[in-house]
């Protein structure tokens, strides 16, 4: 079957490297299922951020091929949420004004006025922040830009979803009740996403599959299907016997690729 026709996100012998020559990614072969969820982990400079810049579209010079359902993933007609390792806000907008510029910029805009607000409002409101709507990003805390990001993300209703170390700025607390909303707001428009993560728990926790990043470039990338623990539960995945076993997997290929 020609590759073209693969359905989901495939990706084919991408690799980047910077103007300075260094390898950023070393090769990269994955093909990921529409409507799932892929956490990415792998240490500090293994190419995490560089792997969904070059999705995002934010990277000029890469080699290896993008593909989403057959067709180049930069095609005008596939969006692209992405909620940068910086949150990647607008300091002059407000919370409501950084949603509505992303939907404009993205064509996402349909239908009328009051319809375009309603979306706006219903994805403040799931990330739990319908009341900074007025806020500037500069006014809130670290996780509050972290939940605008997000909701951005969702409401231009991408097919592909990027996140880059999310919740890195959230307590444990805050930080496991926006990976259950961010769960249910998946569910409630599945797109393809893959998720940057420092923290294996969460890796366990969010995956469908988890993608473990080598440290040294030219070493190959460990895919670990995690769907026993993605079926569960969520208030259930944690204390569960999968989720134990992955952990000691994990931690393996951490010890031998780290
Ligand atoms: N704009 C750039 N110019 C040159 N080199 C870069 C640039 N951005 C990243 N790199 C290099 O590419 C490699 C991968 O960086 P990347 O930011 O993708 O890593 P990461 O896995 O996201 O790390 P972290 O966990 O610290 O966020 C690093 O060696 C980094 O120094
Ligand atoms: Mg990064």
């Amino acid at each position: 079957m020609s590759s073209s026709r693969i359905s989901g996100l495939c990706i084919q012998e991408l690799q980047v490297e910077y103007k300075s020559g260094q390898v950023a990614l070393g090769q990269v072969n994955l093909t990921l299922p529409e409507h799932g969820i892929y956490t990415i982990i792998g240490p500090s400079g293994s190419g995490k951020s560089t792997l969904l810049r070059a999705i995002a579209g934010l990277l000029p010079n890469y080699t290896g091929e993008l593909l989403f359902n057959g067709k180049p993933v930069h095609d005008k007609d596939i969006l692209v949420g992405l909620v940068p390792q910086n949150y990647g806000l607008l300091p002059w907008k407000t919370v409501h004004g950084n949603i509505q510029v992303a939907m404009k910029i993205t064509g996402a805009a349909g239908g009328d006025k009051a319809e375009r607000e309603a979306r706006i409002t219903h994805w403040l409101s799931s990330m739990g922040i319908a009341d900074l709507a007025d806020r500037y990003p500069l006014s809130l805390s670290g996780g509050q830009q972290q939940r605008v990001a997000i909701a951005r993300a969702f409401a231009i209703l991408p097919q592909i979803m990027l996140l880059d170390e999310p919740f890195s700025a959230l307590d444990a607390v805050t930080r496991e009740a926006l990976q259950q909303i961010f769960l249910d707001n998946w569910l409630a428009h599945p797109a393809t996403a893959l998720f940057v993560t420092h923290d294996v728990d969460e890796a366990i926790l969010l995956g469908q599959r988890i993608i473990i990043l080598p440290a040294g470039k030219a070493d190959s990338i460990e895919v670990l299907d995690n769907a026993a623990v993605f079926g569960m539960k969520h208030e259930e995945k944690r204390g569960s016997n999968e989720f134990f076993e992955q952990t000691k997997r994990i931690r393996k290929v951490m010890q031998e690729k780290w």
